[in-house]
């Protein structure tokens, strides 16, 4: 090879390398880190990154160089000279990748068997995913629920995960983690968030006609904020002497329908369905402000009513609206006094908003 060709071949691999890095870091392309695990998992897509764009310009080079080197002329229909075999070639392009993808496994087996690691004081968190919402508990604190995933700063958390219905998926890009949530199966999840904030939670993986909707929030609190909003949350969770309590409650008072609206939104009712009393907004479901009409149209008692199509959705379906998209599994998830508080919640609510 003359020396010319080396200086060129060199002089585009810089170009082509120069261009792809400038792409790799010049527009932001992830989210700020909020956790312990997401800095380990950039580094290895970094480190990918890298390998990428050494290769690129190395190819890119060749390939530029080729084209305008060896160009042919118009009228030349000829074949190249026939190579057959070069051990030394063949025995380099074996070697290097196969030292690059060895050190890419090594690099990642290192990173997932850290992040996987869990400190001794490790925070235990339930996640349970249903279309279409998560509700987060703390089975440690006299499983204290929420419909956010609230965590303290610097602490080891390991979330196990269950879904009632279909496959789902947990994702927090700022957590750099995701992890699906399959029928049958606990999967785990282990985060160490490094950063106060709050950050978008969402369902990742196609899970019906509200996957979309399908979203909450993970809140990283001080430790001591955390602390003393499980404790909150704990007395609030489990009064000793009233009737209509509801295991769910995120609320301070205990007033049915206050015990009837925490389940409603414990349970992911307002990403579907539109309710003003609970300030909900979704449109996958019929509209609950009009359960009076929809009562009479199916010919029956408000009260009967509301209960049968939380237990058996499909029995009625308003005009407009399709079977089988409001889960069927409330009737066996719901607690009796939850599943009374919520239909009472409900009738309230639907005769208010009939008298308007
Ligand atoms: Cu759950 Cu998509």
């Amino acid at each position: 090879m003359r020396k010319g060709s080396i200086v060129a071949l060199l002089g585009l691999a810089v170009i082509a390398g120069g261009v792809a890095t400038a792409v790799a870091l010049v527009p932001t392309w992830l989210p700020k880190d909020a956790s312990r695990e997401a800095g380990r998992i950039d580094f290895t897509f970094w480190f990918v990154i890298a390998i990428c764009i050494f290769i690129f310009a190395i190819v890119a080079a060749v390939m530029v160089y080729a084209v305008l080197r060896f160009r042919v002329q118009e009228d030349d229909f000829e074949d190249g000279p026939p190579i057959h075999g070069h051990t030394g070639l063949e025995i380099t392009w074996t070697i290097i990748p196969f030292i690059l993808v060895t050190s890419i496994a090594i690099v990642s087996a290192i990173v997932l068997s850290r992040n996987d690691a869990q400190a001794k004081d490790t925070l235990r968190v339930d996640v349970t995913a249903q279309q279409f919402t998560f509700t987060f508990s703390y089975p440690d604190a006299g499983n204290v629920t929420s419909p956010v995933l609230m965590l303290p700063k610097g602490r080891s958390v390991e979330l196990y995960m269950r879904s009632l219905d279909v496959i789902h998926s947990v994702f927090v890009p700022q957590f750099s983690q995701k992890e699906d949530v399959v029928p049958g199966l606990v999967t785990q999840l282990h985060i160490t968030p490094t950063r106060l904030g709050t950050f978008p939670l969402e369902c990742t993986e196609l899970c019906g006609l509200g996957h979309s909707l399908m979203r909450s929030q993970a809140v990283v609190m001080d430790p001591a904020a955390f602390d003393s909003w499980l404790k909150k949350q704990g007395k609030t969770a489990a009064p000793p002497s009233s009737t209509t309590t509801s295991t769910t409650s995120t609320t301070t008072t205990t007033s049915p329908s206050a015990a009837g609206l925490s389940v409603f939104n414990a349970n992911g009712c307002s990403s579907c369905h539109t309710l003003s009393a609970a300030n909900a907004t979704g449109k996958v479901g019929p509209d609950l402000d009009n359960l009076v009409a929809y009562a009479k149209k199916a010919n029956q008692p408000l009260e009967a009513f509301v209960h049968d199509s939380i237990v058996d959705p499909n029995a009625y379906i308003q005009p407009g609206y399709q079977k089988n998209v409001m889960p069927g599994t409330f009737g066996q998830s719901l607690t009796k006094s939850q599943l009374d508080a919520v239909v009472a919640f409900l009738v309230q609510s639907a005769q208010k908003s009939g008298n308007k």
